[in-house]
């Protein structure tokens, strides 16, 4: 396109403005905001008033505008702009996971029917290029494995507990404050944003398109000290870790916090970053490593999508046309670590075998294996006085 490419943006937040600094900041890139839609008319902007609008068909109407870039915290609104974007077929650019995981068939579907692209690289690892990668750079490899760190917010918690001391509670207050975390913090804590995450690299590693419900999640907001201790006896930290992996034609997929070894490659991605291990065929493995929250990283992802709509980019879910045929089970063994202080004890007939328990004043845990599909309708696990982490020797 010669003419300067006309923004209709949703949202000045944390990575709304991020991307107003990143464009304006960077040269080489023909794009200019038109206008800004936001919630609250009363809040104070750092920019000029001009910009902003409430009401959502100032940009949707506007024939000018030919990018939708929607970056609001919210989900039904957001799928309701999105979709009304496509039907008016501009292309649009979203960092929103949690709707775009949500609503995957549906969206899938618009992109097709309105023939119009819908990019959404900033959803997963924010500043790691990881969906144009598996689109692009691993469309013809046997992929076997993408795991990895994929929550900036809860990242940065436990690094701040493990390698500075800190408390939970602060670490979760001085993240919120930075703008790592998501507006509801229980997304990051309880392991919802990295699912939504892995729901997303599903889709473009494998072709498996499922629900949120589909997969198990586990968050860290039962951890306690005696773990942290445990964990540190044993020299590892402990990371939440997003994984999918295929084995002939099945792929697993969970999110859990997992034991990791201090001398891991997963250990070195601290604070707000965010680490993918992929494993294939021939390539074997490969690591990517960058900032997976924060303004100005994200808004980069999002110019770079924008930048890419410049050269009519748009996803070919090259892996959903091969037609892989890959199945999702959830029939795997998987080895933990249960911690638990005696009013609540996990049931020893849910495990396919115990190999470690131990018992002292409130302290107590067992390491055993269980099946994941089990592991998913025990309701001890649900009790606050309950922890569970994923032990180094797991697929
Ligand atoms: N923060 C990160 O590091 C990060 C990283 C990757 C992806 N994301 C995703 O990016 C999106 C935005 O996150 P954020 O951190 O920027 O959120 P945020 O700081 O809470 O900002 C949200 C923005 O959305 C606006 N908004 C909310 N509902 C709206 C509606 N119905 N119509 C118009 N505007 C509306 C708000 O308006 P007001 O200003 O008027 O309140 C605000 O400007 C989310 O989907 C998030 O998951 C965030």
């Amino acid at each position: 396109m010669d003419r300067k490419i006309k923004l209709g943006v949703f949202g000045f937040g944390c990575v709304g403005q991020g991307l107003y600094t990143v464009l304006h900041q960077t040269r080489g890139i023909n794009a200019e905001i038109k206008r800004i839609c936001i919630k609250h008319p009363e809040k104070k902007r750092p920019i000029d008033a001009r910009f902003f609008t409430t009401s959502r068909d100032e940009i949707l109407n506007d024939p000018e505008i030919d990018v939708v870039v929607e970056l609001i915290d919210e989900v039904d609104a957001a799928f309701e702009i999105v979709s009304s974007a496509l039907k008016r077929k501009k292309a649009v650019v979203s960092a929103n996971k949690k709707m775009i995981a949500e609503n995957f068939e549906a969206l899938l579907h618009l992109q097709r029917e309105y023939n119009t692209p819908f990019l959404y690289e900033a959803s997963c690892c924010a500043s790691i290029p990881v969906i144009r990668n598996l689109e692009e750079y691993y469309d013809n490899d046997l992929l076997t494995s993408v795991e990895g760190i994929l929550n900036g917010s809860t990242n940065y918690i436990l690094t701040h507990i493990f390698e500075h001391g800190q408390t939970f509670d602060k670490a979760l207050k001085d993240a919120q404050e930075l703008g790592y975390a998501e507006s509801d913090p229980s997304l990051d804590v309880k392991a919802l944003d990295p699912k939504y995450k892995l729901l997303i690299i599903l889709v473009h590693a494998f072709g498996i398109i499922l629900k949120p419900d589909e997969i198990f999640n586990y968050g860290i907001q039962n951890l306690k000290d005696a773990d942290i201790r445990y964990a540190r006896e044993k020299n590892a930290s402990i990371k939440l870790v997003a994984k999918c992996r295929k084995t002939e034609n099945k792929v697993i997929a969970y999110c859990m916090p997992r034991f990791v070894p201090l001398s891991d490659t997963l250990n070195k991605v601290a604070n707000e970053y965010n680490g993918l291990l992929l494993e294939g065929a021939f390539s074997e493995h490969q690591f990517f490593m960058g900032k997976g929250a924060g303004g100005n990283p994200t808004g980069s992802a999002v110019l770079s999508d924008i930048s890419a709509l410049t050269y009519q980019y748009r996803y070919e879910y090259k892996k959903l046309s091969q037609h892989l045929n890959y199945s999702f089970t959830q029939d795997v063994s998987l080895e933990l670590y249960v911690s638990y202080n005696g009013h609540v004890s996990p049931d020893p007939d849910d495990f396919e075998g115990i190999s470690v328990k131990h018992e002292a004043p409130g302290f107590n845990y067992m390491i055993g294996k269980i099946n994941l599909a089990r592991l998913k309708q025990c309701s001890w696990l649900w009790d606050e006085s309950v922890n569970i982490v994923l032990t180094e020797n797991n697929p």
